[in-house]
């Protein structure tokens, strides 16, 4: 296939409980990147809309999740940052994709099942197509690594079956118009680190979750450094001491996933994490982790408080990055619109 020029592309729901799941599953990552990568960061509030929202809080949500982004280390400068219905071409390209999408392939979608929960009679057509949206952002930008935590990798091999379908289907009219032989990247799942799947501190089988009714069973990430010491303190574990090596954590998932968090904080592997605190009781273990995580996240949670002060500042950002984001996304809806034969005489 012809080579895409490397783009990154990730977005969060603005749904509120931002939490350490969120964090070391994607955020960490999405850091990085901008190292190497030229980026794009969205929060996508047309995907928060798709479940029963309120209209007052959603606003605030949307610059609590930007300064979150802010906070955690993205840059402005460096990466566009926005927010996703300020750009009109995520919804336009998710119709096209609407179009493209088999309804076979959207009735696998775990999540749509898990979010919809008994009555799906009841569930909003946007729930079942979110995924063609989430397709459409990623392909907007002709993206082509997506890091996010282990939860959306189904969304992302959905994401790649219709890049294809739509150059294979229109492969004659894509050569025509000079894009040679494939008109969209297959965009690649970028799922890495030591924490892909943080679980519920109450519950060693369920992941950590913004929709979770305890708030026992997350760290958030405006938590403070009491909260932080008394959540760790309460979570789940078995009676053993930690083993010296990973293998020893098979079939013990509360401790798995907590020397997992350990070795996310610190930047390390489960491995030298067990060679550290091999043969400790959790009551020498969960301090050091709460230890750790106060460090790492209190100033985040800091900075998060100063620059939700600033709401001028955020919608700056905000309103930049859509203008920058739209010029990058309108010539690519252009060409969708050449290669599906409709037709476009305004300027
Ligand atoms: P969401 O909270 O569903 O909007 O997810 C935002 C991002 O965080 C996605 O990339 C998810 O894959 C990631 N994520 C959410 N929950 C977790 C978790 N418990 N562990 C790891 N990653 C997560
Ligand atoms: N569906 C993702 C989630 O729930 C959020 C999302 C929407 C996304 N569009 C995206 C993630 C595009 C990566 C790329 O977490």
């Amino acid at each position: 296939m012809t080579p895409f020029p490397e783009r990154v592309f990730s977005g969060m729901q603005p749904t509120g409980n931002l939490h350490l799941g969120n964090y070391l599953g994607a955020m960490i990552n999405w850091v990085k990147m901008q190292a190497t990568h030229e980026c794009i960061y969205c929060v996508v509030d047309l995907h928060a809309i798709t479940i029963k929202h309120d209209p007052a809080t959603l606003v605030g949500d949307i610059r609590e999740l930007t300064a979150a982004y802010l906070a955690c280390g993205l840059d402005p400068q460096k990466s566009i940052i926005f927010n996703q219905s300020q750009v009109s071409q995520h919804a336009e390209l998710a119709w096209i994709f609407n179009c493209i999408a088999r309804l076979g392939w959207l009735n696998r979608m775990t999540q749509f099942k898990e979010k919809a929960g008994k009555d799906r009679e009841k569930a909003s057509t946007g729930l079942f197509v979110y995924p063609n949206l989430m397709a459409a952002d990623i392909l907007a930008y002709k993206a082509t690594h997506v890091p996010v935590g282990e939860d959306q990798k189904q969304h992302l091999e959905l994401s790649r079956d219709i890049a294809q379908k739509f150059n294979n289907d229109f492969a004659a009219s894509i050569a025509d118009h000079g894009y040679g032989e494939a008109y969209f990247p297959l965009p690649e799942p970028m799922i890495t680190g030591p924490a892909t799947r943080v679980m519920s501190l109450r519950d060693g089988q369920a992941k950590m979750s913004k929709s979770d009714a305890s708030d026992n069973s997350r760290i958030n990430m405006t938590d403070d450094a009491d909260a932080i010491a008394q959540k760790f303190r309460k979570a789940r574990t078995d009676p053993e001491p930690l083993p010296s090596e990973p293998g020893g954590l098979e079939e013990r998932p509360e401790a798995d996933n907590l020397v997992g968090i350990y070795a996310a904080l610190a930047g390390t592997s489960k491995e030298s994490v067990l060679k550290e605190f091999g043969g400790a009781q959790f009551s020498v273990f969960k301090p050091a982790l709460s230890e750790l995580a106060v460090e790492k996240l209190a100033p985040i949670g800091a900075e998060m408080r100063r620059l939700q002060a600033d709401a001028s500042y955020i919608d700056a950002v905000l309103g930049d990055g859509a203008e920058r984001a739209s010029a990058l996304a309108r010539p690519v809806l252009d060409g969708a619109k050449d290669v599906l034969g409709l037709l476009r005489t305004r300027k």
